[in-house]
């Protein structure tokens, strides 16, 4: 795992944002799976400047979410649709037959994760797939357990993700669903390249766990450990205990894989 420092969430988040332009120029037809949560916030944003300004297309580019609570309607305002909708999709210029997410709603929930496992494949595998970190080490809602399940499926909800993800409920726990539907731990680690972002000084014991422990289910992102093209992008506060030196200069950037 390549690990890159920065000063501050903001200086993180530009340097993502132009990571991904950067892959969307070389590559217009890019498949991005994305994440929801605070983290990143910051880099929607940017990403939406970026395209404002004409540095960012994504006419012919695909998106898949990792994620979306069980029982939600993609048109319901606390939904991961409708977060992705607010943050990013209404900035940007996805076609939005292109943009893909998994139906709370599906009467069928084993065909629903079928039919986006098989969406994925058509698109022909995602590219760059970006993600959070939750504070117990989830990615996705692939939660810690004695065994984690490798491919699209429906998750049961730790009282302590259920309660991260209060806010989007107006802060009424009993509101927050009790499952969602979640890409799997192999559908993750079939990215070709895969970044994950953390900040804040409440990510640090995590994110040692998920670079320095050992890879466990305890710790679904230690897992990220087997995948042999995954970076972690840290600001200072995520990363105090790690002994990685400040990288925020893009020329310190990894080499990217050649193709
Ligand atoms: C949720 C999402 C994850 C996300 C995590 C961290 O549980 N399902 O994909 O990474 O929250 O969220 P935050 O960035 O708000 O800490």
């Amino acid at each position: 795992m390549r690990v890159r420092v920065f000063d501050t969430p903001s200086g993180l988040a530009r340097a993502a944002a132009r990571d991904v332009a950067r892959a969307l120029t070389a590559n217009p037809h890019l498949v991005l799976g994305l994440p929801t949560g605070r983290t990143p916030i910051p880099l929607y944003h940017e990403l939406a400047r970026l395209h404002g300004d004409g540095r960012a297309d994504f006419r012919r580019a695909t998106t898949f979410n990792l994620d979306e609570f069980l029982g939600l309607d993609g048109r319901d305002a606390r939904s991961y649709r409708a977060f992705m909708q607010r943050h990013l999709f209404d900035h940007i210029n996805v076609p939005v037959r292109r943009i893909h997410f998994l139906n709370g709603t599906a009467g069928d929930v084993p065909a629903e994760c079928d039919r986006y496992e098989r969406a994925i494949r058509r698109a022909g595998g995602i590219d760059l797939q970006l993600l959070g970190l939750g504070l117990n080490g989830h990615i996705g809602f692939n939660e810690p357990a004695r065994a984690l399940a490798a491919r699209t499926h429906c998750a049961k909800l730790r009282p302590a993700t259920r309660r991260a993800n209060a806010a989007l409920f107006g802060n009424r726990l009993r509101d927050v669903p009790r499952h969602a539907l979640s890409m799997g731990m192999a559908t993750i680690l079939h990215a070709r390249r895969i970044v994950l972002i953390a900040t804040g000084a409440s990510k640090r014991a995590c994110v040692e766990r998920m670079i320095a422990g050992p890879v466990t289910p305890r710790v679904p992102a230690s897992f990220l450990q087997l995948h042999g093209n995954t970076e972690v992008w840290l600001d200072r506060a995520a990363a105090n205990r790690l002994t990685t030196r400040p990288s925020a200069a893009p020329s310190t950037s990894p080499r990217r894989p050649r193709r």
